[in-house]
């Protein structure tokens, strides 16, 4: 799929946003090898601290989906600047997605496409968690 169809999806999740406490909407829309798409919102609550982000909600659709193997994910806002995922979504989507390709967009057409393990040197995985000391 064309990235900027992938933007596409993501701008339409946007408005499916809840977010009322800052009023920032974001939408997600993520690639899964099977050339499927699934979207996430920001959903945000008035207990602030229970908000949950755009790229999350995707993620954890498609996995309720039974979706597996993911290529990219496409992220907007409305902001002017292009915005990147905050790190609890990045070390959810190492998990989940993998070194997938994180595509960041704003509405006047700008775009930067890094990957994840770009944007989270070192991650925490299974491999130190598995090493763990016995107690
Ligand atoms: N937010 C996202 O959904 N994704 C991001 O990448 C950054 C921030 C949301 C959380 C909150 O609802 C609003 O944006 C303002 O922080």
């Amino acid at each position: 799929m064309e990235i900027l169809k992938l933007i596409e999806y993501a701008r339409q999740a946007k408005e499916k946003s809840y977010s009322p406490y800052s009023k920032f909407r974001v939408g997600a829309a993520l690639l899964s090898n099977d050339g499927t798409v699934t979207q996430g919102a920001n959903i945000e609550n008035i207990s602030y601290g229970l908000t949950i982000c755009a790229e999350r909600t995707a993620v954890f659709n498609a996995h309720l989906e039974g979706k597996t193997g993911f290529t990219a994910i496409a992220i907007n806002s409305d902001s002017n600047e292009i915005i990147s995922p905050c790190g609890a979504c990045r070390q959810v989507m190492i998990e989940m997605c993998g070194n997938i390709d994180i595509i960041m967009s704003n509405d006047s057409g700008d775009m930067k496409v890094m990957k994840l393990a770009e944007l989270l040197p070192l991650a925490f995985d299974e491999k130190q968690f598995y090493n763990k000391r016995d107690t």
